[in-house]
């Protein structure tokens, strides 16, 4: 059995004030959740005091990007190192919107997973289509791709310390949310293309998260499918209510 995972990705938001206020929210809410692990994501400013705020707590922090390298002239870059410092666990790679508007290919995602495992931080490793490759009926060709690049030269004692995220990217900040059973089909195939990779026992303790408008009121009947392991929420995770909802949704999904 697989322990829901619901990580919020805090994207560009929230003052360093903002998201420590956010957290310590949080902390209060969550202090007695368990069976679900429940991670949040920050921007890297706020990354030192939400982890100051979270302190205590069954709450684990993640980042929303990293550079592949230890160190180096990468003006603007974060790497590892730094994220572990900060208390990091996870740390989000591939996200559509770093696909889509910071140019990010697949190679840059595979060296990106590499190095996360490397330094012993989980990756989240998203995945999804657009609307028009779906419309095309593209939808299982892009996800393999993405995912067979995200994985190159992985063995299964590494792929089994990665979570993914599948999110059409249709579904994401749009209010229009996949089907339980759309998604559930999706996760499924992505489940037998890791089992003909990597083999039964890995393929079945990687968490394949569901994201695209993840709220309250859909989050249950989601975490409910088979091969839904969790979720990944952006808009919803900003609000400690909702957030704290969803979180409890996942708990006996
Ligand atoms: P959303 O974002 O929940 O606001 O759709 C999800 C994501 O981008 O991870």
């Amino acid at each position: 059995m697989r322990t829901q995972i619901i990580a919020g990705n805090w994207k560009m938001h929230k003052t360093e004030e903002e998201a420590f206020q956010l957290a310590s929210d949080l902390k209060q809410r969550l202090k007695d959740v368990k069976g679900v692990k429940a991670v949040i994501c920050p921007p890297f400013t706020s990354l030192p005091s939400v982890k100051r705020a979270i302190e205590n707590s069954p709450i684990l922090l993640g980042a929303q990007n990293m550079h592949w390298e230890e160190k180096g002239a990468y003006t603007g870059e974060i790497s590892p190192p730094m994220l572990l410092t900060t208390g990091c666990k996870y740390v989000i790679l591939g996200h559509s919107e770093r696909r889509s508007l910071f140019f990010e290919t697949d190679e840059f995602v595979n060296l990106k997973v590499k190095s996360a495992l490397k330094f012993n931080l989980f990756p989240i490793i998203c995945v999804g289509e657009k609307l028009d490759q779906r419309e095309a009926n593209k939808t299982e060709e892009i996800v393999e791709n993405q995912v067979r690049g995200a994985f190159k030269d992985l063995g299964a004692q590494e792929a089994e310390r990665t979570v993914i995220a599948y999110e059409p990217v249709w579904a994401i900040g749009t209010g229009r949310t996949a089907t339980p059973q759309q998604a559930n089909k999706v996760h499924l195939f992505i489940r037998e293309l890791l089992l003909s990779e990597f083999g039964k026992e890995c393929a079945e303790k990687i968490n394949i998260l569901y994201g695209g408008s993840v709220k309250p009121e859909n989050s249950k009947e989601l975490l409910d499918m088979p091969e839904i392991d969790g979720a990944l929420v952006g808009g919803a995770s900003l609000d400690a209510e909702s957030f704290e909802k969803i979180i409890k949704s996942a708990i006996n999904s």
